[in-house]
């Protein structure tokens, strides 16, 4: 199977798919819409191809993912797994890659979806929290989900903390749920 990982930030997830050695020798290519981004240099670090595209470069969204599409295609890349890719999927891509899309977000959908989920749970005041990895549809973390757990809150706790705690889940639901998709693994997830 080839991967590809699509990525804006830090790339903390990046990292948790290369511990995992049969995941590393399958991410062929890291897409990146922020120049600059961390993460660019994490790929760069363990060999991965990065393409690392500006938006606001092209006249359109389906001019920017048609190029990113190519470059797809080229590597011949069967999956797409967002790790904090702030941008949401447009049809280009969705269309190439129907249910070969899935994202990661920090909560338990569909609670909290959007930018700073955690900080979102955390205002909010709710007892628990947590991650859900999930298909990537039209919208914004709308798709249907595929797995998901669940973190009591503590009281007291700093957002900080919460956010390590979710962190940690994430770094081992994803990889796990790359290798139940891509490597037939019946692993509990
Ligand atoms: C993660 O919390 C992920 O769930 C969300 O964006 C964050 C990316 O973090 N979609 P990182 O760049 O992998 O550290």
């Amino acid at each position: 199977q080839r991967l590809s990982v699509f990525a804006s930030g830090t790339g903390s997830n990046f990292d948790a798919m290369m511990q995992d050695e049969k995941i590393a020798s399958s991410i062929v290519l890291l897409v990146c819409d922020k120049p600059g981004a961390a993460v660019i240099a994490k790929a760069e670090k363990s060999g991965v191809e990065t393409l690392v595209l500006a938006p606001k470069s092209f006249s359109s969204k389906e001019e920017y993912e048609k190029v990113i599409y190519e470059k797809l295609q080229s590597l011949r890349v069967e999956w797409i797994f967002l790790a904090g890719y702030m941008r949401l999927i447009g049809e280009t891509l969705l269309s190439h890659y129907e249910g070969r899309i899935i994202n990661i977000h920090p909560s338990v959908l569909p609670a909290f979806p959007g930018k700073d989920a955690i900080g979102q749970a955390y205002r909010a005041g709710v007892p628990e929290t947590g991650v859900t990895v999930h298909y990537v549809d039209e919208g914004m973390d709308t798709g249907p989900i595929i797995a998901q757990e669940k973190i009591e809150m503590i009281p007291g706790e700093a957002e900080e903390q919460l956010k390590t705690r979710i962190q940690a889940v994430e770094h081992r639901l994803y990889p796990n749920v790359i290798k139940q998709l891509t490597q037939n693994v019946t692993e509990e997830l």
